[in-house]
């Protein structure tokens, strides 16, 4: 490791609270070409609950210190001292204004954190600590206060100059425009906001549940203000939602949203003045998917939903990060579930689950719900962070049952509004307001790695009895080797061949479905009345984010493919089927049985597609993701996971082509506008069409290219391209159909992304050079954020076969790229690492290679976030 390399770790432990608060923050920023002057007036006070330390210690960095002053005095060298992350002035009163100038250069910054320009407006970002690059200020949530904001440039330099809550004045004087704002509600610095451009907008109202207009604005630059409604109906509907569903109302007289393209993650809840990744924001049918009509949906509800969970109620410190984003993804996927289908919206959740974070929480980065240490808090934006949390928000809203959980977030937004506070604060109102013990349950938060359940049964035909038992363990986690057993809740329904059973147990009936509360290592359950050996569809709604193995027969998976009446059950069951053949495929077995039970199912469900909900089965049709079937292995051999599923894939299409063919015909008259069932018969249409071109036939390479050359929106036309460049011998459609794209939306950056994307995604034939030759190409730019992710992350991990090409290439070619990044923007190249820390998964061969790329960055000068992560994932 390089000596330089930092290696300071911030703990939990340590949590001390602040020695001082600022009950006033007024800031003013004068904005010229080159750099920005930013003058701050701190009201300071002691706070009572500190250990009354004689300095005040100030964060700040990559800060030029033009002036500092307490009160009327200037200070001089003596009076302070500066180092690359503070200031500390010495012997400071119990109360003072501290004024302070900084100089900053948002032209050069391209970390993209703090104040920064893109694509010639400025614009900021401070969460989690980029406040500190703007002005010297205790960066830290637990510090709350009421920001003034002045904003300054020439006269007509900008049209638009933003920051938090209301507008208070806008003046020109001496050929300066000065623009004031107000923020009546206290926030720490990490919902800080400004923006100032060139920008249109799009306004619209809404009327609060009490009756209060609240002005609405999209901002954009002027050519994408037509891609600019859906995001307006997407908001409305989640205020609208936040009322009917948690009682929350809007709180200020405006709320901004502001669409940037230069932006690290998808977008940033700054009070009343949200800035977007226009990846999250801009729509419109003909340049936009249905995917990502879900995705700008889902990312406005979230950013919305952060007013009351995140703002108004803030986190105590970063460990608790989680409070926030845990509870705010699972009302984002609420919303969207009540928006859309509920069904798929909980298999793509449980999707992501189960390919991605338990990964995480299997490898060397696995860390709890509210971690314990850290060297840089931009690393844990984790998938265990928000999606596990979320989860586990999910299953108290479970436990309690909606009329309690809605109590509890009453008693905990009523009870915190205004404060900075923890993790347990919230479970403790959810403890309070049902009087259940939830001391187990906390384990949730503390306790890292995904627990297995093995669950046997047996049927006892004299008794009419049939009993589970469920043994839970979490294997051992870095740091953490002795694992607790967790409070499970565990949804469960019996099916003979027909329907759901009754269920009874100790004599009392359940209904047809029951939540089993598993808290032990080993539980037997007994179910009464049971007339014949039952089919257990377990896990039910995914009630739990665990493991479960269960050893299912063929033919009782094919039942509950048919007859489940729980979307995520019926779709799992799939899962395990084609799971099946493909272990079976890989290691050589003979897998007869189970593929001739598969086809057999797809076909009838094909054959009476129309009985069923079309998005669904789409849903249903896609193989097991190669990334989860990996995790199913001690150590995979990734190669072989990827020939298996294509080998699976061109078996489906050859003997089911004629299903697949008239389900694309039948639904052709369906797919027309942006309706939920226009949706998903587009959604099962373009799976069809996927399945046709893994045939080499010129009739489907024909299907596929008069789909992209006929398409009147961007799902067909996308999904046409696709299965075009995915297929080997579609190459020269493929060519003539990717050059016509781009022809067509070189204008619009977001379509380009997916140009890039499907060519990065491309499963076959030299794609490294593929790559390589896309970063050079016209429309790359190294430093915009979804450029890279349209290259290089689309190809290191959505491109399973080529990335884990067994001769490393792509191993190295991924260190080197971020080694280049990391030097631009830390945050970025460590993101973009993540595909490297999953080396424990692999088999010898591919480990060392990917060790050995992890290992030739630590030759490197690296960031503190890379750092971090290649030190721990190489541990
Ligand atoms: N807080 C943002 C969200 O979840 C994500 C984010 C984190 C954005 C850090 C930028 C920087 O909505
Ligand atoms: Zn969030």
């Amino acid at each position: 490791m390089s000596p330089t390399a930092p290696t300071i770790v911030t703990r939990l432990a340590d949590y001390r609270v602040p020695e001082f608060l600022i009950e006033k923050t007024q800031l003013t920023f004068e904005l010229h070409e080159a750099h920005t002057d930013v003058s701050s007036q701190l009201t300071l006070v002691r706070n009572p609950q500190g250990s009354q330390a004689a300095h005040l210690e100030l964060h700040g960095e990559q800060l030029e210190l033009l002036t500092l002053a307490i009160d009327d005095r200037v200070l001089t060298s003596k009076d302070y001292r500066t180092t690359p992350q503070n200031l500390t002035i010495y012997n400071v009163p119990e109360r003072f204004v501290l004024h302070c100038t900084t100089r900053i250069y948002p032209e050069k910054n391209t970390a993209l954190e703090g104040l920064y320009r893109s694509s010639g407006m400025y614009c900021t970002q401070c969460e989690a600590e980029g406040f500190r690059k703007i002005t010297y200020y205790l960066d830290r949530p637990d510090v709350m206060s009421e920001f003034e904001t002045v904003i300054i440039a020439d006269e007509g330099a900008f049209s638009t100059m933003l920051s938090n809550g209301n507008c208070v004045s806008d003046t020109v004087k001496d050929g300066k425009r000065i623009v004031h704002w107000h923020d009546p509600f206290k926030k720490p610095s990490y919902l800080f906001a400004l923006v100032a451009g060139n920008l249109a907008c799009l306004e619209d109202h809404f009327t609060t549940q009490s009756g209060r207009q609240v002005l609405l604005q999209i901002y954009t630059a002027a050519k994408d203000q037509d891609k600019c409604h859906f995001a307006m109906q997407s908001l409305k509907k989640a205020m609208r939602w936040d009322e009917q569903t948690y009682g929350r109302e809007y709180d200020l007289d405006r709320f901004m949203i502001v669409a940037v393209d230069d932006f690290n993650m998808g977008a940033m809840e700054n009070k009343g003045l949200n800035v977007f990744n226009t990846s999250c924001v801009l729509a419109h049918p003909a340049s936009t998917t249905d995917a990502a009509f879900r995705r700008v949906e889902g990312v406005i509800g979230h950013e919305y939903f952060h007013n009351w969970s995140g703002n108004r109620v803030t986190c105590r410190d970063w460990f608790q990060l989680s409070l926030k984003e845990g509870l705010t993804v699972f009302r984002d996927s609420e919303f969207s579930a009540d928006m859309n289908s509920r069904a798929v919206k909980r298999i793509e959740d449980a999707n992501v689950i189960r390919s991605v974070q338990f990964v995480e929480d299997a490898g060397p980065m696995a860390h709890p719900v509210r971690p314990e240490s850290y060297m840089e808090i931009s690393n844990f934006y984790t998938v265990t962070i928000y999606e596990k949390g979320a989860e586990v928000v999910r299953m108290l809203a479970n436990i309690l049952g909606p009329t309690l959980y809605r109590q509890a977030t009453d008693l905990y937004f009523s009870r915190f509004d205004g404060q900075a506070v923890t993790c347990d604060d919230f479970v403790q109102c959810m403890e309070e307001v049902s009087s259940k013990d939830l001391s187990q349950f906390r384990l949730w938060y503390s306790q890292a790695g995904t627990p297995h359940l093995q669950i046997s049964d047996s049927y006892d035909a004299a008794r009419q009895q049939y009993s589970l038992t469920i043994r839970q363990y979490t294997p051992a986690t870095p740091g953490q080797t002795d694992k607790k057993a967790l409070h499970i809740p565990f949804k469960i329904a019996l099916y003979d061949n027909q329907a759901a059973l009754p269920l009874v147990i100790n004599g009392q009936n359940q209904g047809t479905e029951t939540v089993l509360d598993i808290c032990q290592d080993e539980q037997t359950i007994v179910f009464e009345q049971v007339t014949e050996p039952p089919i257990p569809s377990l896990l039910r709604g995914f009630s739990a984010p665990v493991k479960i193995s269960y050893d299912y027969q063929l033919l009782q998976l094919q039942q509950l493919i048919l007859l489940d009446n729980d979307g995520f059950c019926r779709w799992d069951a799939m899962q395990n089927l084609m799971r099946m053949v493909l272990s079976k495929t890989i290691d050589g077995a003979n897998n007869h049985a189970e593929q001739a039970a598969l086809i057999a199912v797809i076909k009838q469900l094909l054959t009476n597609h129309a009985m069923m909900d079309a998005a669904l089965l789409a849903c249903m049709l896609s193989l097991p993701n190669s990334p989860y079937l990996a995790s199913l292995y001690e150590k995979a051999d990734p190669v072989a996971i990827s020939q298996a599923r294509t080998q699976l894939q061109d078996q489906i299409a050859a003997e089911l082509q004629t299903e697949l063919l008239n389900c694309y015909q039948v639904l052709q008259d369906q797919t027309h506008g942006l309706t939920a069932p226009a949706m998903a018969a587009r959604s099962l249409r373009n799976a069809a069409l996927a399945y046709l071109l893994h045939i080499d036939e010129v009739r489907y390479r024909e299907l596929a290219q008069q789909q992209f050359a006929q398409a009147n929106n961007m799902t067909d036309q996308y999904a046409a391209l696709c299965a075009l460049v995915y297929a080997e011998h579609a190459e020269a459609t493929a060519q003539e159909a990717l050059a016509a794209f781009y022809q067509q939306w070189q204008h619009e950056a977001l379509v380009v992304n997916m140009w890039f994307q499907v060519q990065a995604t491309r499963p076959w034939g030299d794609v490294l050079q593929t790559v390589r030759k896309l970063l050079s190409h016209e429309a790359f730019d190294a430093r915009n954020p979804n450029k890279l992710r349209a290259v290089i992350a689309a190809f290191a991990s959505r491109n399973f076969a080529q990335f884990h090409d067994k001769s490393g290439q792509g191993y190295q070619f991924l260190a080197e790229q971020i080694a280049d990044i990391d030097q631009r923007n830390p945050q970025m190249a460590s993101r973009l690492l993540t595909p490297l820390t999953h080396w424990h998964q692999f088999t010898d061969a591919h480990a060392a290679l990917m060790r050995a790329a992890l290992e030739s960055l630590t030759q490197r000068e690296l960031s503190k976030d890379v750092y971090e992560v290649v030190s721990k994932s190489l541990h």
